[in-house]
């Protein structure tokens, strides 16, 4: 089978995954760090080795291989370079992305090279680590492509500066396979003597563990940070249990070659090893040619957040009406005007705005105004804000109104022009202000406490119909002294509760980098967390007759109310689809969510039951791609809903049997719940293979044809 030359180029992913300290420390464990690198293996103060990257992504090599079509019979790890951006924090979600770049041809029976590479981003929106990596493939050389550039280095005629030995132990896979990379050829005696090994071999990538930590070891103890790019060769393979050594030279301040050595044969297992190393430097978060509105930005926290994204160089909209800390009077443009001096002082643009956002024209005129001075709306910052506190029973309509009016409904008019302009752009940042009064409550302000969660509702919206133009919509929970909380701290606290120790949260939402959409932030005192609406797994009380009585409910309640486990829902449609997963029969998929079922677009069949596979087999089968083969393919499913079945193709037919064959070409074994995974669709048959949950025997090669010759989804 050909490689695919369609996929050059194609986009792959993203592919996320999720980790945590136990993974980093599992890895480390896995390279044989132990109590001499503790920083590797210990949660306090975790710092992970760079060269987890790759085995933390290794399914998007998987997937590498299956969009190319290499024969997987015959394919090895070539090349491996990283190139990092950031430290890889402890703990989060690596999402992944890149594609096929190039394939090589060695010429015909010496194999062809696929080069791919992706680019992978933590969950805190920095960009981690570039990944270049070459797969070899054996059996697919003679397409008659270019060869591969020559690529050597020539070590230094002398010495190596230092020798770090290591000991992988004989179980040494055992370990390090945990860390994602289950294939058989690490672990099954049997697999590694029908690939040609005496047993289970190292994995490459451990070796590269190994060589990445005696880096680190001689040039930057203690400093993993500090690995900038590591490059290599993988060229022998090696039994676990053998020593080995990693020769470097270093060439340079920040530079050094390498090589990794088996000990006792002098056998080069890792060739062609560059390490560059160096701090990084720290990526400042800048907003030039970015226009922002800040409503109620004549004082408090809003003037805070006009300076600091003003300092950052976006251009500013001071909005303040001017009016008192109740909102009454007729307002006044001090406020704005002399937050628009200090910018200009600070070498800022800034215009200044005097409209009330309790009005429609308001809201307009404060948009228009952005326009006007500076072409667009890039970032709005809805903070303006009143206080008329009074307990419920006292609480008049006037001042109910009037609250909302502000915070609320001045929330609509600013946010609905601002919105327009940023769709019509592509790009917008939009803030709301919450406040803890309204997430938890507080005596007093009903009317302040409904206008906050009030614009959580507006949030939680928006942020889905703003999602695909690139428009985030977040809120923030700020604590700070201000006007509106003069009467509130004590005077000795006033210097630990400034503006200016919320703001650094808010600009960062502002920002390009800002990776969330609808969160909610608290910050003050410079301490910052996330609050967020949580559901329970609840309980399902389900009758044969009837429906579930208020003593029901008494004898459940505790369940019901438990937010153990909870979680947290993106929309209304995600809840709907577990009620519904609930109350269809267990084997049925819940409908998805749009946006969801679009991420997935092979999930088309839905199969609940083995046994339908191989009854909708024949119907899946292509005549026209099976010409001129013979093959007959042995399934041996395990577990309950399992058994055995063959399926003969020859001459342009198929026919599907159960039970054993006496002549199979190839065998696949595999669990029932991962055979119906593979065929909805979930994984791919060379994700299954390489993860180990579909063991092939027999011809390898011939199991490549079933994708070819069945559309099954
Ligand atoms: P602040 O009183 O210093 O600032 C609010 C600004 O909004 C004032 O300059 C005021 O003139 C302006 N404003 C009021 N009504 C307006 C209108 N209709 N149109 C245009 N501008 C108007 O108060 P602070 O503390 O800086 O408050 C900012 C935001 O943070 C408010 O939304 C407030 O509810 C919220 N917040 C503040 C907390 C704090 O601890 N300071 C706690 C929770 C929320």
């Amino acid at each position: 089978m050909a490689l695919n030359m369609d996929a050059i180029g194609k986009m792959i992913g993203p592919i996320s995954r999720e980790y945590t300290w136990k993974d980093a420390a599992l890895y480390a464990l896995g390279v044989g760090a132990g109590f001499d690198e503790l920083e590797y293996c210990y949660e306090k103060d975790l710092k992970v080795i760079p060269s987890f990257s790759i085995a933390a992504i290794f399914d998007f090599l998987s997937h590498i291989g299956v969009q190319s079509n290499v024969n997987l019979a015959g394919i090895l790890h070539g090349e491996q370079e990283l190139i990092f951006h950031n430290p890889i924090p402890p703990e989060g979600k690596l999402t992944t992305q890149g594609k096929i770049i190039n394939y090589y041809d060695k010429g015909p029976g010496k194999g062809a090279l696929v080069v791919g590479e992706s680019e992978t981003f933590h969950s805190n929106g920095k960009k981690l680590f570039t990944s270049r990596l070459t797969i070899f493939s054996r059996l697919d050389g003679g397409f008659g492509g270019e060869n591969a550039p020559k690529k050597e280095i020539m070590f230094p005629n002398r010495e190596p500066d230092f020798v770090v030995e290591g000991s992988p132990s004989k179980d040494q896979p055992l370990i390090y396979r945990l860390s994602g990379d289950v294939f058989p050829l690490h672990v099954d005696p049997e697999f590694a003597k029908m690939s040609g090994f005496q047993m289970p071999i190292m994995h490459g990538l451990c070796t590269h563990g190994y060589a990445c930590r005696a880096l680190i070891k001689s040039l930057i103890p203690g400093q993993p940070e500090k690995v900038r790019r590591f490059d290599c060769r993988f060229s022998k393979t090696l039994y676990p249990g053998k020593s080995i050594k990693t020769l470097i030279w270093k060439i340079e301040e920040g530079k050094a070659l390498w090589k990794t050595v088996n000990a006792e044969t002098g056998d080069t297992v890792i060739d062609f090893g560059v390490f560059e190393y160096g701090d990084v430097k720290e990526e400042k978060i800048m907003f030039d040619g970015r226009v922002a509105i800040i409503t109620g930005a004549g004082g408090g926290l809003g003037r805070v957040y006009a300076l600091d994204l003003a300092k950052r160089g976006a251009k500013i909209v001071v909005n303040d009406f001017g009016g008192t800390r109740d909102g009454s009077g007729q307002g006044a443009s001090g406020p704005a005007d002399k937050v628009v001096e200090e910018i200009k002082a600070l070498g800022g643009s800034a215009i200044a705005n005097y409209d009330n956002v309790a009005t429609i024209e308001g809201g307009k005129n404060i948009v228009k105004s952005a326009i006007d001075a500076f072409g667009k709306v890039d970032i709005l910052i809805n903070n303006a804000g009143i206080l008329r506190d009074k307990s419920f029973i006292k609480m008049e309509k006037e001042n109910w109104d009037s609250v909302l009016n502000v915070h609320l409904n001045g929330a609509y008019y600013v946010t609905q022009p601002a919105f327009a302009v940023m769709k019509e752009n592509g790009y917008g940042r939009i803030i709301m202000t919450t406040s803890a009064a309204g997430l938890f409550g507080n005596f007093g302000q009903t009317n302040y406490s409904a206008a906050k969660m009030g614009l959580l509702g507006l949030m939680n919206t928006l942020k889905i119909e703003g999602a695909k133009y690139n428009i985030k919509v977040n809120a923030i929970a700020p604590v700070a002294a201000s006007r509106l909380t003069e009467d509130v701290f004590p005077p000795d606290l006033l210097p630990q509760v400034k503006p200016e120790l919320v703001s650094p949260m808010v600009i960062y939402l502002c920002s390009e980098k800002c990776p969330v959409n609808g969160n909610i932030y608290n910050a003050g005192m410079g301490a910052f967390s996330r609050a967020s609406v949580v559901t329970g797994p609840g309980t399902v009380i389900k009758k044969d007759s009837g429906y579930p009585t208020v003593e029901d409910i008494v004898s459940n309640i505790d369940r019901i109310s438990s937010i153990k486990d909870a979680k947290e829902y993106w929309q209304l449609n995600d809840l709907v689809g577990d009620i519904v997963t609930v109350f269809s029969a267990p084997k049925t998929e819940a409908p998805k969510p749009k946006e969801q079922a679009k991420a997935e677009p092979t999930q088309k069949t839905g199969f609940d039951s083995v046994k339908s596979v191989f009854e909708n087999m024949p119907k899946a089968f292509n005549a026209d791609s099976a010409k001129g083969i013979d093959v007959v393919f042995q399934y041996v499913i395990s577990g309950t809903s399992g058994g055995e079945w063959h399926c003969i193709v020859k001459e342009g037919t198929c026919t599907v049997k159960t039970g054993v064959h006496d002549k199979p070409t190839t065998i696949l074994k595999i669990g029932d719940a991962n055979f119906l995974d593979m065929m909805n669709g979930k994984t791919t048959p060379m994700q299954a293979y390489t993860s180990g949950k579909l063991k092939i025997e027999g011809d390898i090669m011939k199991s490549q044809l079933i994708q070819k010759i069945f559309k099954i989804n």
